[in-house]
């Protein structure tokens, strides 16, 4: 066995978000967040509308545009600049399902068959899911791989899929004896938002499918409806805002309402807490909202400003495509060659 070699090559982010239902808190401080503060410290980053991962549930042909065309008003109303890194929707680059399709020779099926991601969205009716919800990560690694990225701004959910990355990064170069072709991406998902629960259940994490509303907020939420939204919130009735982080044990509604105020205002949970421990939930909750509406207004308003002219996000993502293009067209040529495909 060849020994092995690590890639050298340029360091660069790459991420996606699935054009499915509203976009949350969890997703605007589990990555978004995280991928404008990596532009800003200058990272070259490739961000993407993942509509072919969204298709292996089922879902609307007719809204998907408008849903993926949301999701790309999102990253730009946060604050990704298109002229910056590079932000595009996954169809309009065929690199990532014919490089996933390699990596489908690559995997084993008892890699996926530990996919917690799966057993969760299948449920007791795997049998009858689509094959795409099987495969779903092996198209991840083919997005993050055929750009050659090596660090992946995602939330604490995504850390098992990303660990196949690694593996299905490790396994093509070994293989194939291509020692450090491909990096093994590493997570950047450390922070204060890597996990953001439920509003009505501080065990579960806010997801865009959890049926209740009132569990999430929107980023296309108006004011008023995220103040009720914090107000509603569950806590306990185990008396005022805990004094010190060790008090927050066993109390997931707190910690959680306190990590979202950090993570938006840039604090520590100590330092939340240094401000309202021991104080009334009357007192955190309307600051919390205040905060949420305060970080969250000008976003909404410049999504709903994009939104209303799609042109402008059409011509942000046809610039994206093209050079998502040309990053991806020689990785998955060197792919080509490597495996031993028909050069034409
Ligand atoms: P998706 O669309 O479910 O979520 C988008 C991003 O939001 C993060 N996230 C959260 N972070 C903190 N707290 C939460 N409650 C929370 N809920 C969601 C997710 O971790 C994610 O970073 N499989 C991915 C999309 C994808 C992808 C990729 C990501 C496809 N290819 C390649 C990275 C690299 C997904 O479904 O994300």
């Amino acid at each position: 066995m060849t020994e092995q070699t690590a890639y050298s090559g340029p360091q660069r982010i790459f991420s996606g978000i699935q054009p499915t239902g509203n976009l949350h808190l969890g997703n605007y401080l589990g990555a978004l967040k995280k991928f404008v503060d990596l532009q800003t410290d200058g990272w070259d980053g490739v961000y993407c509308v993942v509509d072919q991962h969204a298709i292996t549930m089922p879902y609307s042909p007719a809204e998907l545009p408008d849903q993926t065309r949301q999701i790309a008003a999102a990253m730009m109303a946060c604050g990704l600049d298109p002229d910056v890194s590079i932000i595009f929707v996954q169809s309009s680059v065929r690199a990532h399902t014919e490089l996933a399709w390699v990596f489908n020779c690559v995997t084993r099926m008892g890699w996926l068959e530990k996919m917690t991601q799966f057993k969760d969205k299948g449920g007791d009716n795997s049998e009858r899911v689509s094959v795409g919800l099987f495969d779903y990560p092996v198209l991840q690694a083919a997005d993050i791989l055929v750009y050659k990225a090596t660090h992946v701004p995602v939330g604490e959910d995504q850390k098992q899929h990303l660990e196949l990355s690694r593996n299905i990064a490790a396994r093509f170069n070994q293989q194939f004896d291509v020692p450090g072709f491909f990096p093994e991406p590493e997570g950047l998902i450390e922070g204060p938002g890597a996990r953001i629960m439920s509003l009505k259940d501080g065990t579960k994490k806010m997801s865009k499918s959890d049926p209740a509303e009132t569990s999430r907020i929107n980023l296309i939420d108006d004011a008023d409806t995220i103040a009720k939204k914090i107000k509603k919130a569950k806590t306990d009735t185990l008396g005022d805002m805990p004094v010190t982080v060790e008090e927050m044990e066993g109390r997931p509604e707190v910690a959680n309402l306190v990590g979202i105020y950090g993570a938006m205002a840039g604090l520590s949970d100590e330092q939340v807490l240094a401000e309202y421990g021991g104080k009334g939930f009357g007192t955190f909750k309307p600051a919390l909202a205040e905060l949420a509406v305060d970080h969250l207004s000008p976003i909404t308003t410049r999504m709903r400003e994009l939104m209303n002219d799609p042109a402008e996000i059409d011509a942000a993502l046809a610039k994206g495509a093209a050079k998502a293009n040309a990053v991806a067209e020689p990785i998955i040529e060197e792919v080509r060659r490597v495996v031993g495909f028909w050069q034409v």
